[in-house]
């Protein structure tokens, strides 16, 4: 798979994509990430990007010139745009897993007051990681990043992507290593038995629990698996 970000501040990226899994990932070749700035397809001689809205009103707005040349130059025949957006669809598992099967995604990062309508044209989603707002869609980028490139054959084991939260519609269990006594907090006697299917009831029944517990509008407020 290729990811290409569109960003103001390509620097913001340096460290997430020369950490951990997600480093590791590019340098297997799972997914090949480039980042770019669009002030790179400004025809404007201060290379400028935004300006102030029309009917005015606070702060500035990404022009259409510059996106639309760096999409025009960047997208292919297999390309997802995505606009980073507070008013977009919200970011869920199910959508990671989608992204994850496709070739070619371009990350739209918006930052000061949005974008101009018009860039509307020009992408296939409009996506916000969550109800709050940003000061820009640089660390949506990056999570939708995360989350998809994890998901990518060959990225992370497939034991480590079975039975974790929101499969199922239930969040994680949870897990305990040494030591099985720490500051008077005992392990669960059935996670040190070695009776494989007590241990996988009582992992599901501690899924179900926290489930409804923490985030009933995922099991949409019914017991479930009852
Ligand atoms: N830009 C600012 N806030 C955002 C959000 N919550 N999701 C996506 N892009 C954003």
């Amino acid at each position: 798979m290729r990811i290409d970000i569109l960003s103001l501040f390509p620097e913001m990226f340096t460290g997430f994509l020369e950490t951990s899994i997600i480093k590791r990932a590019r340098d297997n070749g799972n997914v090949d990430i480039r980042v770019h700035n669009f002030r790179d397809y400004s025809l404007d001689k201060h290379k400028r990007v935004d300006d102030y809205p029309y009917g005015g009103g606070a702060g500035m707005v990404l022009q259409c010139e510059p996106i639309f040349r760096a999409i025009e130059d960047i997208r292919t025949e297999d390309s997802v745009v995505i606009m980073m957006s507070p008013s977009g669809s919200v970011f869920k598992q199910e959508m990671a897993r989608d992204l994850s099967k496709k070739k070619h995604l371009i990350l739209l990062c918006g930052h000061y007051e949005g974008f101009d309508e018009r860039i509307r044209t020009i992408v296939d989603m409009e996506v916000s990681i969550g109800d709050y707002v940003l000061t820009g869609g640089e660390v949506p980028a990056m999570a939708i990043t995360d989350a998809v490139t994890r998901l990518i054959p060959g990225v992370i084991t497939k034991e480590s992507l079975d039975s974790e939260s929101f499969d199922d519609g239930l969040l994680d269990y949870p897990n305990y290593t040494k030591p099985a006594v720490f500051r008077g907090m005992k392990v669960p006697d059935v996670l040190l038995s070695g009776h494989h299917k007590n241990i996988d009831e009582y992992r599901k029944s501690e899924q179900i629990r926290k489930t409804e517990e923490v985030r009933s509008d995922l099991t949409g407020g019914d017991k479930v698996g009852k």
